[in-house]
């Protein structure tokens, strides 16, 4: 319910893409919001207003002469106790009347209207050759110079059969925009990379050694890092888990390829934050076959030998030019002993335990922050509550000289 509490006033353009804010009306509801919807008459061209109602549980209002409201001024009462607008799909035309203040429809006064400190967020749809018009761009200029948040245009396939940029974000990454925007940005362009996920060290072509990490956890910690308004790469190791949004993922298998990948990102660029989240494979087969092995006998079992894997986090900890490095460690017994005792052996100033066993592949978690002056609790919770609450805590530590 990451919206719980939360007015947003949607207003709908005209364009093809309304036929999706259907389903973000009712993804905004699942996540606690209530949704005002607010439409232009080109909009109800596309998408009615009985569906919009019927989705959003609220009445629709499409007229700046609507007398339901008490006062007759839709355009100011609509906006009082909203926390934010959102216009999706916003059209080439809408973005022209905000770049100029037009108030020409309820919308459109709405938005002039609106109380100085109310969000307004738009996410454009249109033609490509609409978008990438000057003029449409000089506008798109203005409204973000105005403080107006552009989400997207992405581009691609196109209703009118062209391809290119232009089209609306879908309604799950207009969702989780919407989301962020809420959150303070506490690593605003700080650059956060990340390692989460398991690794599979071969035995043959066919088999291998891996853990029961699912990379949930480092999955959350990458999208709340996103969230609070950094720059994200993630290392991960096969999971079934989708790419957070407008997150960098580079796939890997091995510890070794993990290792190759996060000091080539190193090199790339200097990063701020290293969150070692992945459950690393510490041995890999030293004599792993080329070929399957097979089973010649009853009383035959393959000799498998191991050599140790590079130690990623202790690596990146003490290079010269450190980001801050965060470690986990995933203990069976004795967490607060054996936190502090990983912090110190692998010399990093932020260390998060968690109990292997009651966290791998689940949902929640419960987790002990320990740092050089001592351990923190944050009680047990989904893991994205403590993901939130984790980057809430590195981007304090941050702050300080260390
Ligand atoms: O020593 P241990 O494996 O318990 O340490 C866990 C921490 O070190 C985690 O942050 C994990 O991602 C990291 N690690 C690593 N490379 C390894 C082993 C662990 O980065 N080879």
């Amino acid at each position: 319910m990451r919206l719980a509490g939360k007015k947003i006033v949607l207003g709908l353009t005209g364009g093809v893409a309304c036929y999706k804010i259907a389903e973000l009306t009712r993804a905004l509801g699942k996540v606690g919001a209530t949704v005002q919807v607010v439409m232009t008459d080109a909009a109800t061209h596309f998408i009615t207003p009985v569906t919009m109602q019927a989705l959003s549980g609220n009445t629709v209002y499409t007229d700046q002469w609507d007398a339901r409201i008490h006062n007759n001024m839709p355009h100011i009462d609509l906006t009082r106790d909203a926390d934010a607008i959102v216009i999706a799909p916003c059209s080439t035309d809408f973005i022209y009347k905000l770049a100029h203040g037009a108030c020409n429809d309820l919308l459109s006064t709405l938005c002039v209207a609106r109380p100085a400190h109310l969000p307004l967020l738009v996410a454009p749809a249109m033609n490509v050759e609409m978008w990438q018009n000057p003029a449409t761009q000089r506008n798109v200029a203005q409204i973000r110079a105005d403080g107006i948040q552009v989400l997207g245009p992405a581009a691609g396939d196109q209703a009118c059969g062209e391809t290119g940029m232009g089209r609306m974000l879908e309604p799950d990454q207009l969702l989780t925009e919407i989301i962020a925007s809420f959150q303070a940005k506490s690593l605003s362009g700080k650059h956060v990379l990340l390692t989460a996920g398991p690794t599979f060290e071969p035995i043959d072509p066919v088999r291998g050694i891996t853990n029961l990490s699912s990379g949930k956890m480092g999955y959350a910690i990458a999208r709340a890092a996103w969230e609070a308004g950094a720059i994200v790469t993630l290392v991960s190791g096969p999971t079934a888990l989708d790419t957070p949004y407008d997150v960098r993922r580079i796939q890997v298998q091995t510890a070794q390829q993990m290792h190759d990948a996060v000091m080539a990102q190193l090199q790339l660029h200097k990063q701020d934050v290293f969150v070692a989240v992945a459950a690393v494979a510490d041995w890999r087969v030293a004599n792993a076959s080329e070929q399957k092995l097979k089973k010649t006998s009853d009383t035959d079992t393959p000799q498998l030998q191991f050599a140790q894997n590079p130690d990623i986090l202790a690596a990146v900890a003490a290079m010269p030019d450190a980001p801050y490095c965060v470690g986990f460690a995933a203990e069976s017994e004795n967490l607060l002993q054996y936190g502090a005792a990983k912090r110190l052996k692998k010399n990093v100033p932020l260390l998060v335990g968690n109990i292997g066993h009651h966290t791998f592949g689940r949902d929640e978690n419960e987790l002990v922050l320990f740092d050089a002056s001592g351990h923190t609790a944050l009680p047990r919770a989904d893991k994205q509550t403590l993901a939130l609450q984790l980057v809430a805590e590195i981007s304090l530590r941050l702050a300080l000289p260390h």
